[in-house]
């Protein structure tokens, strides 16, 4: 097992660049089995997560070639196997988002139960509530769950979210691509990984209307031939090194950001007293101007505060002057990273999906555990303010959603080392 060793060494300066969004790359990824055509996919981050989507993907009979370490030539044409191995599956599963491409292609698909994990029970009813809805007859296990359209294939149907899910949103409008007719999802996800996802199924000859509302139109088509797509720059990882800048004290152009996706990061990192300048298109100026005042903070789903930000910010919150509260709506089990950050000396208190954080002076470092990958990551931002030295065990979950996180950091200034047990 690996640690990271983190030593305070002051405000972080320089710049940092973003790499693509790991939640946009793994359902296109999973998309491409819909094409009978070369499809290149670019600014794909070479992620943990990202290796098991591509091994998926390889276990159906996809032909994966990379390029370089970001870009993937993909050739599904051959795909014939609708049965999803499920040791990948418990590997990550966001590889459930395969089952809506393969029971519209090959009008079936069989697939192990994605496990729970830390975060949350993560059922997915609303996956299955939306492929009924498009026809498909559905056989679930006690750990595993098949899918079979109508011999004449899916038909389109309507379906309501009754939770805007991001996987479910992705799961169906990929299999009402080439369901025959008309399909709408509403209170769909919003998320600019929806959109994109849209995009790169819309460069494939798919006819998908509305996504990045609550509303989503696709009408069904024969088939998908293949298309180039870049995957968008990750809204989450350019979160964190935001965050990291504003605890730092210091002076950090991010690069290769789309402000639009974070607005509400941009919008609470001033009201705790940080100075942001958004320059040309895709580079953001983050300038520290001294102690950071208490906020508040309530996860939702998009355009809301990302959940997916809600353990680094805890951690901003930590030492921020005054008292911050923080409510998070996304997920039941979201919390694990308070006690680990207790442990540095932050005063956290939690009331079920609600914490209390009363900031203090300073954090100091301890040995602590990374329970999912953005606590990992608001563990390292604690301990680059920590007084003496912090290590970050169980970094694995980091690996999952960050490319050279240490790396990315070093290079402005911290000191940050990672170490094999
Ligand atoms: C995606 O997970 C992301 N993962 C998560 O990022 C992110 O936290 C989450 O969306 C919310 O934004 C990927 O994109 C690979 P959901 P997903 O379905 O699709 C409930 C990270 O850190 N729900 O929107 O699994 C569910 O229980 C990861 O990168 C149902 O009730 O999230 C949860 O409470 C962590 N029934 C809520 O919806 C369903 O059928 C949000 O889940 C599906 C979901």
């Amino acid at each position: 097992m690996e640690y990271i060793r983190v030593r305070n060494r002051g405000p972080l300066e320089g710049r940092v660049t973003i790499s693509g969004a790991k939640n946009a790359a793994l359902p296109i990824l999973a998309a491409s089995l819909l094409g009978t055509e070369e499809i290149v996919l670019e600014q794909v981050p070479p992620l943990k997560d990202v290796e098991v989507m591509v091994d998926v993907l390889r276990a159906l009979d996809v032909k994966v070639e990379y390029l370089d370490a970001e870009t993937i030539r993909i050739d599904a044409s051959q795909v014939n196997k609708t049965v999803t191995p499920g040791e990948l599956m418990n590997r990550m599963r966001a590889s459930f988002v395969v089952m809506g491409p393969l029971l519209t292609r090959l009008g079936r698909t069989f697939t192990q139960m994605p496990g729970g994990c830390n975060i949350g029970k993560r059922p997915v009813d609303l996956h299955l509530k939306g492929f009924k809805a498009l026809g498909a007859e559905i056989d679930e296990e006690p750990d595993a769950v098949g899918a079979k359209a109508p011999d004449g294939g899916l038909v389109g149907g309507k379906v309501y979210l009754d939770f805007p899910s991001v996987g479910a949103t992705q799961n169906i409008m990929m299999a009402a691509t080439m369901a025959r007719g008309e399909s709408i999802i509403e209170n769909a996800a919003k998320e600019p990984e929806i959109t994109d996802l849209a995009n790169f199924l819309n460069k494939m000859g798919a006819k998908v209307r509305g996504a990045g509302t609550s509303t989503i139109t696709v009408q069904g088509v024969k088939k998908l031939h293949g298309a180039r797509h870049v995957i968008i720059p990750d809204r989450i990882e350019a979160s964190t090194f935001i965050v990291a800048a504003a605890m730092t004290g210091g002076t950090v152009e991010v690069q290769n950001v789309l402000s639009a996706h974070i607005r509400p990061i941009l919008a609470k990192i001033q009201e705790v007293g940080v100075r942001i300048e958004e320059n040309d298109d895709d580079t953001i100026l983050v300038q520290s101007t001294g102690r950071l005042k208490a906020t508040k903070i309530r996860t939702l789903p998009y355009p809301g505060f990302p959940t997916d930000v809600q353990a680094q910010f805890m951690a901003l919150m930590c030492i921020a002057k005054g008292q911050s509260h923080v409510e998070e709506t996304v997920f039941e089990n979201r919390f694990m990273h308070v006690d680990e950050l207790n442990k540095m000396g932050a005063l956290i208190v939690t009331d079920g999906n609600e914490a209390v954080i009363r900031g203090v002076e300073h954090l100091v470092g301890a040995k602590v555990n990374a329970t999912d990958l953005r606590a990992g990551a608001a563990l390292v931002l604690a301990g680059l303010v920590a007084d003496g030295e912090t290590q970050v065990h169980n970094v694995f979950h980091l690996d999952r959603g960050y490319y050279r996180f240490e790396e990315k950091l070093k290079g402005l200034g911290a000191d940050v080392e990672r170490f094999v047990e």
